[in-house]
């Protein structure tokens, strides 16, 4: 990592040499900072402005809710916040550092070393074995099999899928796919987990599933989350909801009795 594209994204991991799990918000900067954020799909005539100017902190350790009407801008606003599209104007930072400074490549190995991603859709390649699947982003950032193998294998069993690494998506249920989606996030132990409607594919029982598992990766792995959903019942699990309308913030409260999820089953549940 000592290529000049890597210095800025690695300073990320290092903020002030304050440890940024313990020191708070007035020691270390926020892990996300939103400020004044605009996108604007488009030029001309058929510009569409998608977020209007948009505030948003979030301090690691949080577990954030994203709700709001379909077209409302959480979709773009998660991309931004995944690196995987750019603001129009205003400004991120991600532990400090000013996300819209870096170039592709830099963004780039932010998003491989601090971010994992779920979607609605698990996108997993159709052919090829969940572990094969969980390494894919250790394969792009580089790691050696081996690494990439013990890596995939504990990500797998943390989602509780241990015995089903050689399974393709076709042999897997709904559930167990958005499992493994879940495994390839966060085999590259990244600072905050961004899921778009992570559930929205599945029925109330697997979805159940699913928002346990991920409020145990927050609860006991520390790992920030931030998560669309349509659906109060899983709003329910975050303990903060932010509701977009029209490309704003138009609410961001505590949720002071998030669902109570009980720790994992010892031989974790891998019939679903
Ligand atoms: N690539 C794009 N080009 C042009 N317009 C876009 C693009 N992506 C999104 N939009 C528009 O920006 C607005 C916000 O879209 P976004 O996907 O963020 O909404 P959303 O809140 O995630 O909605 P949903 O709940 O349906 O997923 C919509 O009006 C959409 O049509
Ligand atoms: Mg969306």
């Amino acid at each position: 990592m000592s290529t000049p594209a890597a210095q800025p994204v690695a300073a990320a991991s290092h903020p002030g040499g304050q440890d940024a799990s313990t020191a708070g918000p007035a020691a270390a900067p926020p892990l996300i900072e939103l400020r004044g954020v605009n996108k604007t799909y488009g030029s001309g005539a058929t510009a569409f402005q998608a977020l209007k100017d948009v505030d948003l902190i979030v301090h690691a350790g949080e577990f954030v809710a994203i709700m709001g009407p379909s077209g409302s801008g959480k979709s773009t606003a998660m991309n931004i916040l995944g690196c995987l599209d750019v603001l129009s104007s205003g400004s991120y930072r991600f532990r400090g550092l000013p996300v819209e400074t870096l170039d592709r490549n830099q963004r780039a190995l932010l998003r491989r070393h601090f971010l994992g991603f779920v979607f609605q859709g698990y996108n997993l390649l159709g052919r090829t074995s969940a572990q094969e699947n969980v390494e894919l982003p250790l394969l792009y950032r580089g790691e050696p099999a081996a690494t990439r193998a013990r890596l995939a294998q504990a990500a797998l069993a943390q989602v509780g899928l241990q015995g089903w690494a050689h399974h393709t998506p076709a042999e897997l249920s709904g559930g167990q796919q958005q499992r493994v989606a879940i495994a390839r996030a966060i085999a590259t132990q990244p600072a905050v987990l961004l899921a778009d409607e992570p559930t929205g594919n599945l029925d109330t029982h697997r979805s159940r599933e699913i928002m346990e598992l991920i409020t145990r990766l927050n609860r006991d792995s520390g790992i920030t989350v931030l998560m669309v959903t349509h659906e109060p019942d899983m709003a329910a699990y975050a303990r903060r909801i932010v509701r977009f309308v029209d490309g704003r913030v138009a609410e961001d409260r505590p949720n002071d009795h998030p669902v109570e999820v009980p720790d994992a089953p010892a031989a974790a549940e891998e019939t679903a």
